[in-house]
């Protein structure tokens, strides 16, 4: 049995005119990735407020990919250590805030975190207040309302190739952000589909193309694209319509395995219960202890579960500052949640969870 995280060419079209379009709503500005609209918001960010050197606060569970960039372009990068709940540990940034310009908040794996408290230590402050939706399919529920502007990453939920949003509510502050004209990168495109289409023919043949457990290698991503794709861009807004089916399997895959989970090992999970109304990006579990094994047996068993990618270099070398970032970053198993997965596979999944929890 293989559950697959492929779903191009077979997620359903619901034609719905009542849906927002995902890269239309007003303020929405698409980039190539979530870390270009990072890129991009933190630069107007530092324009808006006349600083040369943006000074960010930043959770130390962040992965290393995207906080490369932000440290290429410039930005001075200061970690703060976080709570079991994934929440800011507000102690420490107490003594941390300083001279900070402003403060990234991230509502890991879709679960909302603590934005209310966020923008009023941050309003105190006059730090400016920025979300890290990267992992929430859709504003709202908590998540990417509050903040001068939010970053998401449609591509993470989208059968599409990479795609970022910035979102933000305030027009002068959208004033700063730079306009880019969308572009057109059709050979990483037909390169995407190609891949998609082979890695679906060997899942429909029983081939683990996934089996083994990936190996996170930092990559110099400072100089990628900014722009968004034109063709990404029209093949996204197709999928509009498609955001109610996703959020309810999505959901029910969540609450079915957080249940299962539950009735055997409660001190693994993360939060009580999986919060309503959203589409889970995966359903984090920490284990007891360093999990690389436990993923490796899933994943051998068809289940593409992964750990969280490298943490950036100034968390991973401290971990007396950094102890949550630590252990989450060796003992979190993230398991597929994807709205595909059907019945029978989650009766496999939870089977296979089974022989290791
Ligand atoms: C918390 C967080 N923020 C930002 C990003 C960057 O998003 P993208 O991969 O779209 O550049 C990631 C990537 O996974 C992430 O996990």
């Amino acid at each position: 049995m293989i559950i697959t995280p492929v779903h191009f060419p077979t997620l359903r079209i619901h034609q719905s005119p009542d849906e927002d379009d995902p890269v239309d709503a007003p303020l929405t500005v698409p980039f190539a990735s979530g870390t270009a609209a990072l890129r991009a918001g933190l630069a107007a960010c530092a324009r808006q407020r006349g600083c040369g050197i943006l000074r960010l606060l930043v959770p130390s569970y962040i992965c290393r990919e995207p906080m490369d960039a932000l440290a290429a372009d410039g930005i001075a990068l200061r970690y703060y250590p976080v709570r079991e709940s994934l929440e800011p540990d507000w102690e420490a940034l107490d003594a941390q805030a300083g001279d900070a310009d402003a403060f990234l908040l991230v509502h890991y794996f879709s679960y909302p975190n603590a934005a209310a408290q966020a923008r009023a230590w941050c309003a105190a402050r006059n730090i400016a207040f920025i979300e890290d939706c990267a992992h929430v399919m859709e504003r709202g529920s908590g998540m990417g309302e509050l903040g001068l502007f939010a970053c998401f990453s449609p591509w993470k939920f989208f059968p599409i190739p990479r795609l970022g949003t910035l979102v933000t509510e305030d027009t002068a502050f959208a004033s700063y952000v730079p306009d880019i004209p969308l572009a057109r990168h059709r050979l990483r495109y037909a390169r995407w589909y190609g891949k998609r289409s082979v890695q679906r023919v060997l899942t429909a043949a029983g081939i683990r193309w996934y089996a083994r457990t990936t190996v996170d290698t930092p990559q110099a991503v400072a100089h990628e694209a900014m722009a968004a794709d034109r063709d990404v861009l029209a093949h996204t807004r197709r999928y509009a319509s498609a955001r109610t089916w996703i959020r309810q399997r999505r959901q029910e895959n969540a609450q079915a395995i957080h249940s299962f989970v539950r009735g055997r090992r409660p001190d693994v999970l993360v939060r009580q219960s999986v919060p309503e109304g959203i589409a889970p990006y995966a359903l984090p579990i920490i284990w007891p202890q360093p999990a690389a094994d436990v993923v490796a047996v899933l994943r051998r068993r068809g289940i593409p579960a992964t750990l969280w990618p490298t943490l950036p270099d100034v968390v991973r070398h401290d971990a007396r500052s950094f102890p949550v970032a630590h252990r989450y970053a060796a003992c979190c198993v993230l398991l597929p949640v994807h709205e595909h997965i059907r019945p029978r596979h989650l009766a496999y999944m939870l089977r296979m969870l089974a022989t290791v929890l």
